[in-house]
């Protein structure tokens, strides 16, 4: 009789897990975000979060705090938690190799999210906004409130790019080369200090306070001597956020030391307030809401066993295929179109921004 309810016992909690692991992992897709240290990265996983649950999925939304293992660990747990669909931002995106091999095994779909996972054959779509074209507007950004265009300059100019480890930071760099380089070679645009290589003007983690600490030494190398500096190529707001902050403490900001033109992406709440301030002149708006229902779209299509939608097929390489993408449309705000684009559309209330 004991053997016998033993074994009842053990068929009852083996048919529990498999119900459990069922009916979680059914409808259950991991979101692995970076870090919460950037105020993007929380707004995109908000957005993820309400958009796949509004639709009935169950979401298992993770943060890494900028740490690549601590990444890796949390995507081999949600293999084994069953989920059917894995959204990740890379924090290195040449580091997840071998987990996404383990994921494929497992019959499990994934997708990059805004930034390109390298070298594995087991990505299956990646959702971003096109970062050539973030670059692009950027520089034509400096190009249109400096008057090159119109033959003005010379103009001096320093230029910062954003994490080497993020492929995102190449095409940032690229898209603004392609505009601000043949200025260079006309001798319109000086760069004082000469430091153009990506390798050199790359800041690892896209970290604030290495950029602070860059323009620190840029400025008392090559402006002590109070010569002007008219423009900075800043990929994203956390480096715009460091550099204001190093020219602020350098003096700037007067009307007989004006800062210069700098140039951010995200939109983040700080820069805002910054460039209605004065001191940081424009950033890339990436609506994170738009980002998040391509992607929910996307799961929505694999998950119903379907190509999902995508718009590019050619330009993200990642070493080993060419991963079928979909491109949103990145746009820039300023201090002159800030509320309609911002405020306006109910991403922020008017009270976040003062
Ligand atoms: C993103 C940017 C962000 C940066 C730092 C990039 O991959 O595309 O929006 O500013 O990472 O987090």
């Amino acid at each position: 009789m004991k053997k016998l309810v033993a074994l009842l016992l053990v068929i009852v909690l083996a048919l529990s897990f498999v119900g459990c692991k069922k009916s979680s992992g059914d409808n259950l897709i991991g979101v692995a975000m970076p870090t919460q240290s950037l105020q993007r990265w929380n707004q995109d996983g908000a957005n993820m979060k309400a958009q796949l649950e509004k639709k009935g999925y169950q979401v298992d939304l993770q943060y890494a705090n900028n740490d690549v293992n601590t990444q890796i660990q949390q995507l081999e747990n949600m293999i084994t938690k069953g989920c059917k669909v894995l959204v990740i931002a890379s924090i290195d995106g040449s580091a997840l190799t071998d987990v996404l091999a383990k994921a494929a095994e497992n019959d499990i779909k994934v997708i990059a999210y805004d930034r390109l996972i390298m070298n594995s054959e087991n990505v299956d779509y990646y959702a971003t906004f096109d970062n050539f074209k973030v670059g692009v507007i950027q520089g034509e950004y400096i190009e249109e409130n400096l008057g090159l265009k119109e033959g003005k300059g010379p103009f001096n100019m320093e230029l910062f790019a954003g994490s080497p480890d993020d492929n995102n930071a190449l095409f940032f760099n690229g898209g603004a080369m392609s505009i601000l380089q043949p200025y260079i070679d006309k001798g319109k645009i000086i760069i004082p200090s000469k430091q153009t290589e990506f390798t050199t003007i790359a800041i690892h983690g896209w970290s604030s306070s290495t950029a602070q600490a860059r323009m620190d030494n840029l400025i008392t190398a090559n402006y002590a001597s109070g010569k002007k500096l008219d423009a900075v190529l800043s990929p994203n707001d956390s480096l715009a956020i460091g550099i204001v902050t190093s020219l602020k403490n350098a003096g700037f900001g007067t009307a007989a030391k004006p800062y210069p033109i700098i140039t951010g992406q995200d939109c983040d709440k700080p820069n805002v307030i910054a460039m209605i301030n004065g001191q940081q002149s424009m950033s890339i708006f990436k609506d994170t809401r738009t980002l998040a229902s391509q992607v929910v779209e996307m799961v929505g299509a694999i998950v119903e066993g379907k190509e999902a939608p995508v718009n590019d097929t050619k330009t993200y390489d990642n070493g080993v295929k060419i991963v079928p993408s979909f491109l949103c449309d990145p746009v820039y705000a300023d201090v002159n179109n800030y509320k309609e684009l911002l405020v306006d559309s109910g991403y922020y209330k008017e009270s976040d921004l003062q």
